[in-house]
């Protein structure tokens, strides 16, 4: 018998913080060695001319979420559950992923963790943990919900400034910052005015503007901007470090930028969608433009421009998928039919497996982000910020073995056929990306090899998160 299990051999290895020729030795599913010529092994993977990357990350994806009631595209089902989602996510290089256990109003945020549990557990392949939302943030949910669930591993949550059944008023959101804070846990905010967009749609509706390409019209930049200045407002009251999830554009981004520099301590994240598509795209014929609404909306080529420069200097820590996987059918985006006002379409779009791939292409191929940033972006800085750090996102002693070996220079046209969802589309169809994974490893185990499922439904284990970092606490007047 060998020391190791498995040694990859002579592949490039890169972390966020530097790149080296070296093997990797593995042991029991974790990293047991780093080095030159590490020999033995019982399976050896020949790295040559490959990249050897920490899994991804994907720290925002919607799986399996039942539509709360009330909603004007209530009844729209998601198409992926934890089976499809993760599976899809593997092949596009992530070994982790992070979706939300929803509270409906009126249900204990518990029960909502517990139905989450009973949805994934026996049908990942990948590891996951869970986010929460909080909707309805009543006494028994902060004093004694929360403190619970803090302490058993669910560190991060989000509230949602928008979305009828979601909303949260400035104050209910302060009680939940000043909760985090006092118990160490991190606060998403889904930052959309949902008063302005609210007015905009009843105008755009009476004026029979109800085509998909009216939702970006409902949402302009400007209801993002004010709900990302209140965000970091409170935020600022309530002296406890916020996320702002899916930042879309220029004037959101300066916000972030603006509070960064006053030394306000907060994270942001971005996705593909904004990256790579446009407004222009919601008004594609035949409905087809119902496939890109999501929310906020894509904007324009000049805000793709802002954030790519966040990715590059840092304004943004992570890259998310949001997948929130509708089908183009009569259960999904064509609910109500293909006249359908934008109000009755449901929001979101699927990229769990093209998020990475994406980000290598246009990114790093493209010269706008160096190699390091690319793992920062795609795994090292969720698990930091979500507390999984160094178990994920990085390659180094006793980490787990979550690895994808990348072919730098393999060219692959995306087309939903070959993707690995449950979705009819892809947003990104057509598009050509230069750099794919072509070997993906969970916990030491290889899952996907040369577009070949190997890893075993179920495998996949719950993860409890530490503290996220950096929460910083200061005594204040009002604690
Ligand atoms: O349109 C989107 N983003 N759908 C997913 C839900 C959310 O707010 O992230
Ligand atoms: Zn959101
Ligand atoms: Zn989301």
């Amino acid at each position: 018998m060998s020391s190791f299990d498995l040694v990859i051999k002579g592949g490039t290895v890169a972390t966020s913080g530097g790149v080296t020729t070296c093997d990797i030795g593995v042991r029991g599913g974790r990293i047991a060695a780093l080095g030159e010529k590490i020999a033995g092994g019982d399976r050896i993977i020949d790295a040559g001319g490959k990249l050897v990357l920490p899994g991804g990350i994907d720290a925002h994806c919607h799986l399996d979420q039942p539509r709360a009631k009330g909603l004007a595209s209530g009844g729209a089902v998601m198409a992926d559950g934890f089976e499809t989602g993760s599976r899809s996510a593997a092949f596009g290089g992530t070994t982790t992923i992070i979706p939300f256990a929803v509270q409906h109003r009126g249900q204990s945020l518990r029960t909502a963790v517990a139905d989450y549990h009973l949805r994934a557990d026996g049908n990942s392949y990948l590891d996951y943990a869970f986010h929460m939302v909080v909707s309805d943030p009543s006494p028994a949910v902060l004093g004694q919900e929360l403190p619970a669930l803090v302490q058993a591993g669910y560190t991060s949550l989000k509230v949602y400034m928008t979305y009828e059944a979601m909303v949260l008023s400035d104050r209910q959101i302060l009680d939940v910052l000043a909760t985090a804070r006092e118990l160490g846990a991190l606060v998403m905010i889904h930052a959309e005015n949902f008063e302005c967009l609210t007015w905009l749609t009843e105008r755009l509706e009476a004026a029979g503007k109800t085509e998909p390409k009216y939702h970006a019209t409902s949402r302009p930049m400007a209801v993002e901007r004010e709900a990302t200045h209140r965000a970091i407002a409170l935020s600022e009251i309530a002296d406890v470090p916020i996320l702002i999830v899916h930042v879309s554009g220029r004037e959101a981004a300066d916000e972030i930028r603006r509070a960064k520099a006053r030394g306000i301590n907060i994270r942001a994240e971005t996705c593909p969608q904004y990256l790579l598509l446009t407004e222009a795209d919601l008004d594609l014929p035949d409905f087809e433009g119902a496939k890109c609404m999501c929310s906020p909306p894509p904007r324009d080529k000049a805000s793709q421009g802002v954030l790519w420069q966040g990715l590059k200097d840092g304004l943004f820590d992570i890259l998310s998928s949001d997948h929130a996987p509708y089908r183009f059918d009569a259960n999904g985006k064509k609910l109500h039919g293909m006249r359908a006002p934008f109000r009755k379409v449901a929001n979101g779009l699927p990229g769990l497996e093209t998020r990475a791939p994406l980000l290598f292409s246009e990114g790093v191929v493209a010269g706008r982000i160096d190699i390091e940033r690319f793992v920062a972006l795609n795994s090292a800085n969720a698990a930091k910020i979500y507390g999984i750090y160094p178990r994920k996102g990085t390659i180094s002693i006793g980490a787990d073995a979550d690895i994808a070996l990348w072919d730098p220079e393999k060219r692959v046209t995306i087309c939903n056929a070959d993707l690995h969802h449950n979705v009819d589309y892809t947003p990104f169809e057509g598009m050509v990306v230069q750099g794919w994974p072509v070997t993906v490893l969970s916990r030491g185990d290889v899952i996907c090899d040369n577009g070949e499922l190997l890893g075993a439904k179920g495998r996949g284990r719950f993860l409890e998160c530490g503290p996220p970092e950096p929460v910083s606490r200061k005594e204040t007047a009002w604690t």
